[in-house]
């Protein structure tokens, strides 16, 4: 099963699926963001970083591209609220620099 590694908060690993997004994802294996849109791509704390794995991801949403276009931000940080994983990856929650 595919996984996806959460660097930022000592590797966690949780097991990806296509079906929901991440921000659900997340929400069912008990990592809470501090959103404040309720998942509408409007608040932007749901931003995390694809360290590896960005083709395993879906192509931006239009509600996360508007976003983007207020808000630039680079292509491998994503809306966990708009984003849907089918692969392996690693990830960090938040938009860091390093790689
Ligand atoms: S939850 Fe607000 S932008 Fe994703």
């Amino acid at each position: 099963m595919a996984k996806i590694i959460i660097r930022n908060r000592n590797n966690t690993t949780i097991p990806a699926n296509p079906a929901i997004s991440l921000l659900q994802l997340l929400g069912r294996n008990n990592i809470r963001l501090p959103i404040k849109c309720g998942g509408r791509a409007r608040c932007g704390y749901c931003r995390f970083t694809m360290h590896e794995g960005l083709k395993k991801a879906s192509a931006p949403t239009i509600f996360e591209q508007k976003f983007k276009e207020n808000h630039p931000l680079p292509d491998n940080v994503r809306l966990a609220c708009q984003t849907y994983i089918a692969g392996d990856c690693i990830i960090s929650l938040g938009e860091v620099t390093e790689n």
